[in-house]
């Protein structure tokens, strides 16, 4: 109810609407708007009441990170329908991992702050309060459990067009799941299954994007970057959110119909850092030069050995670095 009060002070910028107005729109109580006008003050947004005049929201362009504001706005036909918006969380991957079997699929749980984020290949991942978007996507697609690894490019294909739409900026892909920004990290993609023999039970796809930072710590600082560094403006989190969700969904129920990666791939490789480059490849045996020549139909990267045979190298345990640091200038 308070959503839809929000959204009727909203409808009203800057007037002031009485408390029987709204109680015969919304049908419900006076005493029931009373307490959910209330209840928005404490959630921070700032509305005048005055006796005999009612009700105004001051400042309805405010940036806003809230379930309200998110839930409201989504303009998805599934994706993020079934929202939780978390103040503080250890993981919102481990968080959607404990209720997955029961919650809808296309739930998508957001939180202010992490508590234990965690990175791939086993790092942690800082998510301080209020400077990034830290979020997580449950899926339960049909597909064979091979094919999960895919989930990632498509989310970073859709966090990519969100950025690109609502800040001027240019992303890089850095396969299988950074996005790059003047060769330094902006954001990374979690992706993490429950499958049986041929069948998934469920993929948490999580995402971690750098987006009001001012500064890095001393170990970060010349890999990551984040959106206000590089475009010198507060950036929106809920924008970015609302783009991501609808880019999200178009990628991704594109590839369970289309069942090709064909629309993620073109945005990977029109954005990619790798291709054509000279890298270092490191699993946990070996680390070697290679040099990048493709990413095929099934979004594994082809690579050129030192002698000059072609490879296919699945996304698990590898990671690719430039030559000359994290990643080298496009
Ligand atoms: C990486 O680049 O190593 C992946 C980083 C993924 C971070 C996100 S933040 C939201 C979600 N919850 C987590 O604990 N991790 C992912």
């Amino acid at each position: 109810m308070q959503s839809k009060i929000l959204a009727y002070l909203k409808s009203q910028p800057n007037e002031f609407v009485s408390g029987a107005k709204i109680s015969q729109v919304l049908q419900i109580s006076r005493q029931a708007v009373s307490k959910h006008i209330q209840k928005l003050k404490i959630n921070g947004y700032d509305i005048e009441s005055v006796s005999r005049k009612g009700h105004r929201l001051l400042n309805p362009e405010e940036d806003k990170y809230n379930f309200m504001e998110i839930n409201h706005d989504n303009s998805t036909t599934k994706m993020g329908k079934s929202l939780i918006f978390l103040d503080s969380v250890d993981s919102t991957n481990d968080y959607l991992k404990k209720i997955a079997l029961h919650a809808e699929d296309m739930t998508v749980v957001i939180a202010d702050e992490q508590t234990a984020g965690k990175g791939r290949l086993g790092r942690t991942w800082t998510s301080k309060k209020g400077a990034g978007i830290w979020m997580s996507v449950l899926l339960k697609p049909d597909i064979e459990p091979a094919s999960a690894p895919k989930i990632t490019l498509i989310a970073a294909a859709a966090m990519t067009l969100a950025i690109e739409k609502v800040t001027p900026l240019q992303v890089g892909i850095k396969w299988p799941n950074d996005l790059v920004i003047s060769s330094k990290k902006v954001c990374g993609v979690l992706t993490e299954m429950s499958a049986e023999l041929g069948n998934i039970n469920y993929i948490v796809v999580g995402l971690g994007v750098n987006v009001n930072q001012e500064e890095f710590s001393e170990e970060l600082f010349d890999k990551a970057t984040s959106l206000k560094i590089e475009h010198k403006e507060v950036c929106s989190r809920k924008k970015i959110v609302l783009e991501f969700l609808k880019h999200f969904e178009d990628l991704y129920v594109d590839f369970l119909n289309q069942k090709t990666l064909e629309k993620t791939l073109r945005i990977c490789k029109s954005r990619s850092v790798l291709l054509n480059k000279e890298v270092w490849l490191t699993t946990k045996a070996s680390k070697r030069k290679v040099k990048v020549i493709d990413l095929n139909e099934e979004g594994h990267l082809m690579i050129e050995n030192s002698e000059k045979k072609t490879e296919e190298i699945f996304y698990g345990e590898v990671s690719v670095r430039g030559l000359n640091g994290y990643v080298d200038e496009r």
